[in-house]
């Protein structure tokens, strides 16, 4: 036991009588000097490894913008990588929480992994905001008020297409998609509005994720008699599947369609002219002609050799705002975390996409539009050309018991949209509510 003199006893017990008197906010400051920590979950090896560094460089850009401090203390990002496998990524994610002690959590790209991440933040309490893996299940029977998701439900660029592929390429399709939870995911979302819409499913197979031989599925395709395909695949797959699907000579005679994954600006100059003209449904391209986007396209540009920055690199960048933006909020205090969920539940602003905001009801994005794009040679090169568009695309969060958005805080005569006057509730509340509820009990 150190040995405790009269001078060093009466500076202590000074300390803490001053540490009392201050009041409990200004000694959690004093005890949060140190840097906020950001934990990446990411893959920074394997099929999905530029998906991993275009949501890194998206991040970084926004944080090198605020000269990586906030709110009075610095940024610190801990990158791990999850190599694509659930048991490294959930392992990194117990690292992340249990030893660096993060303030944030961000990632990951692989639906399982974010499957198997999720009761840990949970039950940890973690603020994690979820920036590629769009297992739809986080917006629904699995959401959490820990989880926020800046990228896409599964859902979101799929379902629209549907409809939009059956109407305007093909009733006659055949669906492709990697075997897991994603690949499930997108295809179902696509059926939803394909078959409604009086499309029939010519064909239907999953190849392993990491399939790097599409021959067999290729002759499938061939014999099923399919006008078109419409497939997800992403990262190195969407390289393999697009320049296959043109060697064996499909791209002429059976439309190329699918989630924009496909043909985004980090496989495109490995696709190259074999991507040319496959149509697909996404929140982003870097075409979009918003302020916001042309400075970021611009700065991306300019800090990363000239690299077209994709849907990825604008998951990251949204995933940094949101965090650059609640740390000021809450002047960088990240003690008091359901504080912290509640500003990051009203972040709103101008990305790169649009006006970027968070569904209360589930805390995942709602996507300003899914653009239904083409590739074409335009100036700069190969890009995805918008030439449609559908709104307000929202996950529906079956099954999410978030609580709902506060209710209105006082009568105002009018019913909400979607009641009629007599039956809003929320038409009676405070002092109103004591007389005419009252009177109608
Ligand atoms: C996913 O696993 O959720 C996932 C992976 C890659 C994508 C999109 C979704 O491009």
């Amino acid at each position: 036991m150190a040995h405790v003199t009269r001078r060093n006893f009466l500076g202590t017990a000074s300390l803490a009588a001053a540490g009392a008197a201050m009041g409990p906010w200004v000694r959690r400051a004093g005890a949060q000097a140190g840097p906020v920590k950001i934990g990446l979950v990411l893959p920074y090896s394997g099929v999905y490894a530029v998906l991993g560094e275009s949501i890194t460089q998206g991040m970084e850009l926004v944080f090198a913008r605020e000269n990586w401090t906030v709110g009075g203390r610095k940024i610190e990002m801990i990158k791990e990588d999850d190599e694509m496998q659930p048991p490294v990524g959930i392992r990194k994610t117990e690292k992340l929480i249990d030893s660096d002690k993060v303030d944030i959590l961000t990632g990951p790209v692989h639906s399982g992994i974010l499957m198997g991440m999720r009761d840990k933040v949970h039950n940890s309490k973690t603020i994690l905001i979820v920036s590629n893996a769009g297992a739809d299940a986080i917006s629904r029977e699995r959401c959490s008020k820990w989880i926020f998701r800046t990228s896409f439900s599964n859902w979101q660029p799929n379902q629209p297409m549907g409809e939009w592929v059956a109407k305007h390429v093909s009733k006659d399709v055949f669906i492709a998609a990697p075997n897991y939870q994603a690949g499930k995911d997108q295809l179902g979302a696509f059926k939803e509005t394909f078959v409604p819409a009086g499309g029939k499913l010519v064909g239907e197979d999953y190849p392993k994720l990491g399939e790097t031989d599409y021959a067999p599925y290729l002759t499938k395709i061939r014999q099923s008699g399919a006008k078109a395909v419409y497939a997800f695949f992403s990262g190195s797959d969407a390289v393999n599947f697009v320049k296959q699907y043109d060697q064996f000579g499909l791209k002429q005679s059976i439309k190329l369609t699918g989630a924009g994954f496909l043909t985004e600006p980090d496989v495109l100059p490995a696709q190259g002219k074999s991507a040319l003209g496959v149509i697909t449904g996404h929140f982003y391209t870097p075409l979009l002609d918003n302020p916001t986007n042309q400075r970021f396209v611009k700065e991306f540009q300019a800090k990363f050799g000239g690299k077209m920055p994709d849907g990825f690199a604008c998951q990251g960048y949204d995933t940094a705002e949101v965090i650059v933006r609640a740390l000021k909020a809450v002047n960088g205090n990240t003690q008091d975390k359901p504080k912290l969920v509640e500003v990051i539940e009203k972040s709103e602003f101008d990305s790169p996409r649009g006006r970027f905001r968070f569904d209360p009801k589930t805390h995942n994005v709602i996507q300003p539009f899914i653009y239904i794009r083409e590739v074409r040679e335009v100036a700069g090169g190969i890009n995805n050309v918008p030439i449609d568009r559908v709104a307000n695309v929202t996950d529906p969060g079956t099954g999410c018991t978030l609580p709902r958005p506060p209710p209105l805080p006082l009568w105002t005569g009018a019913a909400r949209p979607g009641w009629s006057r007599g039956d809003d509730p929320q038409r009676f509340r405070g002092s109103a509510c004591r007389v005419i509820c009252l009177r109608r009990r």
